[in-house]
């Protein structure tokens, strides 16, 4: 493989009609992460490769942006009008003209696809193939294109609304995944025409053109759970069993500990250190390490989060953006934290939000505790010091900070600054006004209004 430059070219531009929803097709997520992402990360990467991504009309920002967040090396183009697919490859003719020794080309739609697969499909390329095709065997054929083998030899390709009744019953169909040998690659495509009975290109004829032109196409497999394409909201729910399957299998296979996997939902960049168990039932967002030892107990749900070696989540704990927990940290039930540093041997056992805080090394926060971070108007944050002790219920109303080893009596409603060592009890400010509801509504409104000027 080394040596040979590689341009890969993503189709994306299809309006994805049939999820019936506002988001791109290729924007949904699957284990976490986008259809168009799972497919980028798969393409051929690293030096000699490039990346184009066709999308379509009105799709530019979001879906090239996000092209772009994954790779930032990705060429984009519009495909203006929905013509087919050989007219979407040609989108990104300027990608395609300087030539790669290989072009791949892929659809935005095919989130299980493998690293390993778009490996296996270059390498006929290298012994003289003009065009390699991805089939597999579906079990149920409708709706796919057949691969039209003759005496061991890819023939054509005939597409669901050209097939003979006789061709209907061949299995073996293709995946949408092509390679071109790119000297040949632009001449072939652009021989493609548009007379079927849909009037479009269909980047499939490639088969025939190839043939005919005395070149040799070939055939990959690969089964078919690699290469389900997403067109509703029911195939996108199994490609994510498909995906968590595969997640939860990786998961053991690296010594994480789980009693019930089939329970645990992962995200793709999920990271364990050594000997990290999750008990059943545990939904794992984006953006979260584990590390070594640490324990995620039932019914917990983790997003964006570092978890430190031999800390404990849980059961029933919500971790949301911006969580990092230190080294045995212990987060119990009904504890929610958000945008918070909890530094090494933590307690926070019981019915409690921390959000937008920090807090020091062995600081102990009772039940019932609640950083109150949002005024209305502005959040603000609450700085708690080491081995500081919180009692329970007790209200820190940011912006406040807790000293060192300073103690805050149950039921306390801490509204300035506690100094290092200092006792603090009750209400710290206690005043009634009349008619501050009403005033608080109003500055409410005030500051939704548009700026001018
Ligand atoms: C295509 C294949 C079919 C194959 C199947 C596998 C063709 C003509 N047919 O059929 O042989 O079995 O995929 O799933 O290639 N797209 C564009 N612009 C267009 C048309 C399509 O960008 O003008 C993109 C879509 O966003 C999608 C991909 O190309 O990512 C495939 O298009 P789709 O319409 O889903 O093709 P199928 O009919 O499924
Ligand atoms: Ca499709």
């Amino acid at each position: 493989m080394t040596g040979r430059s590689c341009l890969t070219v993503v189709l994306a531009a299809g309006e994805g009609t049939r999820m019936r929803s506002a988001l791109p097709k290729v924007l949904h997520p699957v284990a976490g992460r986008t259809l168009l992402a799972h497919v980028l990360a798969a393409a051929p990467a690293g030096p000699g490769t490039s990346l184009a991504v066709v999308v379509g009309p009105g799709q530019e920002a979001a879906v090239a942006d996000e092209a772009r967040r994954v790779r930032p090396d990705a060429m984009t183009f519009v495909q203006n009008e929905r013509l087919g697919t050989a007219h979407a490859v040609l989108a990104a003719r300027e990608a395609i003209a300087p030539g790669a020794d290989d072009l791949v080309i892929a659809f935005g739609d095919t989130p299980l696809i493998s690293a390993d697969t778009f490996a296996r499909m270059r390498a006929p390329l290298h012994a003289g193939a003009s065009l390699v095709v991805l089939g597999f065997h579906a079990a149920d054929p409708t709706g796919y294109g057949r691969l039209i083998v003759d005496d061991g030899r890819l023939t054509a390709i005939r597409e669901q609304a050209e097939i003979s009744a006789e061709e209907r019953r061949i299995t073996l169909c293709n995946a949408g995944l092509m390679a071109f040998d790119g000297r040949t690659a632009l001449q072939i495509i652009e021989k493609i025409g548009n007379a079927n009975s849909k009037g479009e290109y269909y980047l499939t004829d490639a088969v025939g053109i190839v043939r005919e032109s005395g070149l040799k196409a070939t055939v990959i497999e690969t089964g078919e759970d690699e290469v389900r394409g997403i067109n509703t909201k029911a195939q996108l729910a199994e490609a994510e069993q498909v995906m968590q399957a595969r997640l939860r299998k990786a998961a053991l296979d690296a010594g994480v500990t789980m009693t019930g996997p089939e329970t645990v939902f992962l995200a793709a960049d999920t990271s364990f250190g050594k000997d990290v168990t999750i008990e059943p039932y545990v939904v794992i967002g984006p953006g979260v390490t584990i590390a070594d030892g640490a324990v995620i107990h039932s019914f917990s749900h983790l997003i964006q989060s570092s978890i430190g070696s031999k800390a404990q989540v849980g059961p029933y704990a919500r971790l949301r953006p911006g969580t990092s927990l230190g080294e045995g940290a212990k987060i119990g039930n009904f504890v929610e934290t958000k945008a918070a540093v909890l530094e090494a041997g933590v307690k926070v056992n019981h019915l409690t939000y921390v959000g937008d805080a920090h807090v020091g090394a062995r600081a102990n926060i009772g039940a019932g505790t609640v950083t109150c971070n949002y005024d209305g108007f502005n959040k603000s944050r609450t700085e708690i010091g080491e081995g500081a002790f919180i009692g329970s219920n007790s209200s820190l109303v940011a912006p406040v900070k807790i000293g060192n080893g300073a103690y805050v009596g149950a039921g306390s409603v801490v509204t300035r600054n506690v100094p290092d060592d200092a006792l603090a009890v009750g209400r710290s400010q206690q005043t009634a006004r009349e008619g501050w509801a009403k005033r608080f509504r109003e500055m409410k409104a005030l500051a939704r209004k548009p700026k001018t000027g």
